[in-house]
Formats: C-alpha cells, structure tokens, sequence
C-alpha cells in the first residue's frame, strides 16, 4: 500500500516531528496536523496490519500524544477519521438494529476430498464449464461482522445478527486498530462499499486474556471466538480497546461507484472482477485481507491438494482457524451460480477434522458436584491438542466408562472437535499389556464418607448427605456464579479459600464474612476487599429470579427460575403451593414439581432464606421499576465516592433527564445510593436503612 519512496518520506517525517516531542507540552502548527495523522495511520498499518512496526511502541506514543495535545489546542480542528477518534466515550452503549445491504448468509459445509468433488461438479453442470478457477482462503474461527465505508470514511460496522439485520457495534469496532477509519476506496471511483470479515483474538491475546480473568477469580473462555464475540458487544469501548482484538476482511458484498467516475482500469478488467483481486484491493487500501494466505487454482484437485496442506499447517498460525474457504474466483461466475436460500452456490467450507491425540490414562479422580452427583473425572499423562494442553477429561458416569471399555493405565485416543471440551474418543486395547486396572467405583462419597445411591434408570451416582462439605462448597459457587448472583470478584478460589479457613461455612456467610480477617491475608489490598464488599452488598439487590437460580434447586435452571420468580409475591409462597399449582406453569413437568417441592419442604432451607432476609436479600418479588423512558420520575439518587467511567455531573445530569432528583444527604427518602470507589460514610449510613437500594456505577447505568 505504500511504495519504497512514500516510506522514506514518512520515515523522514517521523524523524522530524518525533523532534518536536522532546519538548514538554510542544503542539505542531494547524497545518501539519493531516500530515501527522497520516503519519500516525501508516505506523498503525505497519504494526497492526503488517506486524511489522518501522518504530517503537514509546516513540508512537509520544507522537499520539503529540497529536493529541495539538487537537486539544484546536478543537474544531479534530477530524472524525483522526488516529485520537477511535477511542470513544465511555458511556453505556446501546446496540441498534441495522439492516445489512446484502444478508449476510452463511456457506455450506464440507468435510472431505468427495464433499468438494461434489460441490465442483455441481458448479460446473450449472455454468457449463470443464474447469473452475478457485480461489481458497482460511475459515477464520471469530465473530462475522460487516463494515460499510462512505466516501472513503468507515460509517458503520455491524454484526452479523440473524444475516438479514445486526447490531451497529461501529464505536467498538473503530477500537480496533487493524481496521482503517478511512481508505481510499475513491481512488477506485467507489463512493459506498459494504465489506465482511472476521474479528478474531490471536492466540497470544487470547491467553493474555485468559491469564488476566484467572488472576481476578473468573472462570477463563473456552476458545479465542467466544473471546472476540464477548468483547464486541461491550457496553464501555475503552474495555474492547483493551483485548487486542484483530480483524480479517474477506469479502466486498457490495458496491456503488460515483456515476460518471472513469475507472483507472475502464473496459480492462479490473481488480473487482475476481475475488482475489478484491482480496488484493482491500490490501492495497490498507485491510488485513487473506492475501498473502490465499490461493488461486485452477480445478477441484488442487483445491484439495491446498485445503489439507492448509490443515497441517493450522497449530503454527498465530490464530484459530476451523478449516478453509473455496470460492469461485470469477466474479461473474459468481453471480451466475447464485444462492440458495442458506448459502451461496459458488463458496464452500472446507471444515478440518477433530484434532486428536492419544495419551494414556493414568487414574480417576471422583468430584462431587453440588446437587451430589460424583462424576469420574480421567487424569492423563498431558498432551498438547489444538492450542491447548489436556491432563484431564470428564467420563461422565459409570455407563459410560463402560462403554468405553477404559481401565487404568489404558492408552485413550482424545479429540476436540473445533473448540469443544477434549472428548475421549476410545481406549486402544491392542495396545495393553495387561498391567491396566478395572476402574472402581466408589460405593462411599469420595468426601464425606456417606453412602452413595443410584436412583433406577439413572447412571449418576449420589451423595445425599447435603451436608456435605462438597455439595456446600459447590452450592456457594453456585450461589455467587454469574448467572445466578453475580457476585463479581469473588469466584471460585475465593469460595474454596474462604471455607478452607473457616470464614464461611454456608451461603448466608456470604453476607457475614469476616473482612477484618480477610484484609491480613496475601493477595487481599484495601482495594480488592472494597470491590468485595461493594459487590456481596449490591447483590442484596438482585431480582428474585437469581436467587431462586442460585439456591441451586435441581433441575431448576435460569429460565424456569424466571417462571418461578414471576409466579409468586414472595419465594416463601413456595412453601405452600401444591404440586398441581406448580404443574401448571410453563415449563415445569412433574420432575421439576417434585424437586421445588422437596426443596421448598425441608426445614433447613426454609431457615436459610429466613436468614438471607434477615441480612437484607430481596425475597420478594419487586418488579422492575426502572428502564421505561421517564421512569425515573421522582426517583431520589445520591452518589458517593469516586465514579470510574462518569462524573459526577453527568451522572446527576442523566438521572435529572429522566426526571430524577438529586438529593444531598442520606435519609429514609432516599431511593438510590450510586457507589463508586472510597465510599465512605455515606455507604455506611444508607446500609442501616432497608429501603435504600444501593448499586454500582454499572447498575446505574443500566438504569438508562
Ligand atoms: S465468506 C457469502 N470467507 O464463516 C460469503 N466466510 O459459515 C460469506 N468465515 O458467516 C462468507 N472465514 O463468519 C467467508 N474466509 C472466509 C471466512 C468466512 C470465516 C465465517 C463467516 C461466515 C461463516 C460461514
């Protein structure tokens, strides 16, 4: 995209303004600010499209800040497009719906050599050809997305949503730096183009990430798609800016040129004939296209022949691919073959197989679960499996160890079929030499000791002593998890620390745990037993259906917990509904019906939620007050400590806007504490006073 000549001018350039950094505060004159910007985008295209940075991450820095400080002083000199605009406010975003300009379909898959022979011949009857000329491509493991470029500006970015209409995500994606805010599209005589393409984390990303959420107690991502999904649907930007996401763009699904533009290449063809050209084109204008991964044939045997040289080569890619892209390269062609009402007849998946690995297993380890069933869980000698390495797999229960014929000892061939959690595919008997042990199961709970049952026509074993220590440590975890409570920061190292050192023995010990004792111990700063505190005492706030979801009810999973929360004044009303009563809500079968009464009859639960409303949980069901516009009509907010992503004053401005009041100090009238970090006295008063309804920054926003 840049020629030698252009990158020693810029080099130059560099130099010179780099110069002008050295001063404290120095700005550069109004009209070098475009060349600066430029300046800024070609060293953003070398280290994020070309990875191959011409300068240090300090010195780009220094020249951001440069331009920043510069915009600053002239601030009706910004452009939109400007390198300082990707970073946007950090207000909670709402996500509109879009309607795409093409749908966004998705492609037909294949799976081996006679699949693609298929798909050839049928192109081929169709177009009355004898040979196809291909172009083959990776299938990138991410989150599709389209992005809509007006007169050489990026105007609008969506997600694929149902392939007809998505969800504008554009601030998001403008947080991305490998996609260019503006590229000379013009140059081609293109006034409107819509692209698609991949957002994907990098494998290296993605375990920074992973590492990240692990060292805060969150449960790490199975695979770098759900990553990259997740982060484009973040409220606050700046979050999205932080992941490190990366972009592959694949496909031009529509154009409009300026009426009367005389292409460069008029009456020759043109880049936009073929799909490779386009691949070239989006490279030229400064995109991370396929291009250098891409390959033209001519034929399905070659197309063969690349997509399994491909499949042996995708464990040293810097990123997950789950298999590759055979399109007609002939444009035309293209439009002639056409779609069917799924997917187009001149593209296919090729999807890779599982990967697998043998490894052998060397013993098996029973987990008692928090309804009380023990699951076997195989420990194998570690094996590394498509990104990840595997020293231990789930066999599920006593059938299926069974079935798969597995001792102790055994070699195991193990898969994982795109991202799935590794599977045992079978055991290798020919390979025995009859050292290999019966696996046993366990007639007692591995941890309490009591006696475990089978209920008939089920392969679970249980332990039913619901004392027991596992069950209850299990159930915290449970109680705290993030679709049930949502207790954030505390997570399941922090439930097993705390009931190890006898700070919490149940779940009402949640909201009574020592913090004094809990402030001395390592990894535990005045900051993190903050967030702690302020987390355990928002969700005192939850709504009813995430208690009910957290105590764990079998068979009760979220959606019925939300049924069950809407049928009643108050949870305890459970306590006297009769079988048929519950039957009759949606959803709830006789199983269902069975397990909320059991629950609902044994005297120990009852005294637990006697305890939780006595520390101050809702137990009733208070239906949502807020979100219609206007809804926060009379409402009283007060807000104390420090606000992370708002000011004060545009926090108090937006609850005034829906007809809020702001009042000054805490007293029975207030409605609304909003906590932000240092909270102090204020906090302390309005948690003496029930009625109070104290929330975070977040959950003030998601008030709007
Ligand atoms: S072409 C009409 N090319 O795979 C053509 N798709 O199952 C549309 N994908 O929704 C897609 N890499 O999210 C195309 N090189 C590639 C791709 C690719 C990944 C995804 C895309 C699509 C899905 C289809």
């Amino acid at each position: 995209m840049y020629g030698t000549e252009q990158i020693q001018k810029l080099q130059k350039s560099t130099l010179s303004f780099l110069q002008q950094t050295g001063e404290q505060n120095s700005v550069v004159p109004v009209n070098e600010l475009e060349q600066l910007r430029d300046l800024l985008r070609f060293h953003e295209y070398r280290y994020y499209v070309l990875n191959d940075p011409l300068i240090s991450d300090a010195e780009y820095d220094s020249l951001y800040k440069l331009l920043q400080r510069t915009e600053q002083l002239y601030p009706d000199q910004v452009s939109p497009d400007s390198p300082t605009q990707r970073v946007g406010s950090s207000l909670n975003q709402q996500f509109i719906t879009v309607q795409h300009l093409v749908p966004m379909l998705s492609l037909d898959n294949s799976y081996n050599a006679e699949d693609l022979i298929d798909f050839d011949r049928k192109a081929r009857e169709l177009s009355n050809l004898d040979l196809i000329e291909y172009c083959i491509e990776p299938k990138f493991d991410g989150a599709s997305i389209s992005l809509i470029y007006e007169n050489d500006r990026l105007v609008r970015a969506a997600t694929r949503g149902d392939g007809v209409e998505g969800e504008d995500i554009t601030t998001n994606i403008k947080q991305i730096k490998s996609i260019p805010l503006t590229a000379a599209f013009s140059s081609y005589g293109i006034r409107q183009i819509e692209i698609r393409g991949e957002i994907i984390m990098s494998k290296q990303a993605f375990h920074g990430y992973n590492a990240q959420l692990v060292a805060q107690g969150q449960s790490p991502l199975a695979n770098p798609r759900n990553a990259a999904s997740g982060s484009l649907r973040m409220k606050d930007p700046r979050e999205v800016a932080q992941r490190n996401l990366d972009a592959f763009l694949y496909h031009i699904s529509y154009y409009i040129r300026d009426e009367g533009t005389t292409l460069t290449h008029q009456n020759k063809p043109t880049l936009l004939d073929t799909h490779s050209g386009s691949l070239q084109l989006l490279w030229e204008m400064g995109f991370r296209s396929p291009q250098k991964e891409k390959k033209v044939v001519r034929g399905i045997d070659e197309v063969i022949e690349y997509c399994l040289a491909f499949e042996k080569i995708r464990d040293d890619l810097g990123y997950e691919i789950d298999g590759m892209v055979v399109k007609v390269n002939d444009i035309a062609l293209q439009e002639k073959l056409g779609m069917t009402s799924h997917h187009p007849r001149w593209a296919i998946a090729f999807k890779f197989k599982a990967r697998q690995a043998t490894t052998r297993l060397r013993a098996i380890e029973f987990q008692v679960g928090r309804t009380g069933a023990v699951t076997p869980v195989a420990k194998l000698d570690p094996v590394y499996l498509g990104g990840v390495t595997v020293s231990s797999i789930s066999v599920h229960n006593e059938d299926y160890i069974k079935e798969k014929d597995l001792n102790i000892g055994d070699a195991v061939l193990i898969e994982r079929a795109g991202d799935v959690i590794p599977q045992i595919v079978k055991s290798l008997p020919e390979l025995r030499d009859g050292t290999e042990q019966e696996i046993l199961f366990p007639k007692q709970c591995p941890v309490c000791k009591s006696q475990l049952f089978k209920e008939e026509g089920e392969a679970v074993w249980r332990c039913i002593n619901i004392e027991c220590e596992a069950q209850v440590v299990e159930k915290i975890i449970h109680f705290v998890s993030k679709d049930a409570m949502d207790i954030k920061s505390f997570g399941e190292a922090n439930v097993r620390k705390f009931y190890e050192l006898g700070f919490l023995k149940d779940i009402p010990g949640i909201y009574r745990l020592p913090y004094e004792q809990i402030g001395v111990l390592d990894g535990f700063g005045k900051k993190s037993l903050e967030n702690l505190q302020n987390a355990i005492l928002v969700s005192k706030q939850q709504p009813l259906y995430r208690l009910i979801y957290g105590l764990g009810i079998r068979f009760v999973g979220e959606t019925t917990a939300k049924t069950l929360a809407n049928a009643v004044e108050n949870v305890l009303d459970f306590t006297t509904k009769t079988e048929e009563e519950l039957l009759l809500l949606e959803d709830v079968g006789i199983k269902v019906a069975k397990s909320i009464q059991h629950f609902f009859q044994n005297e120990q639960n009852i005294q637990m939620l006697g305890e939780l409303k006595e520390l101050g949980l809702q137990l009733h069901n208070e239906k949502k007050e807020v979100l219609a516009a206007g809804a926060l009509t009379g409402k009283t907010f007060l807000f104390t400590g420090t606000l992370a992503k708002l000011k004060r004053s545009e926090a108090e401005a937006m609850a005034e806007e829906q007809g809020g009041v702001i009042v000054s100090g805490v007293s029975a009238k207030l409605n609304y504490l909003v906590v932000g970090e240092d909270a102090g006295s204020k906090l302390e008063k309005a948690k003496k006073i029930n009625t109070i309804k104290i929330i975070t920054e977040d959950e003030f926003l998601s008030l709007f």
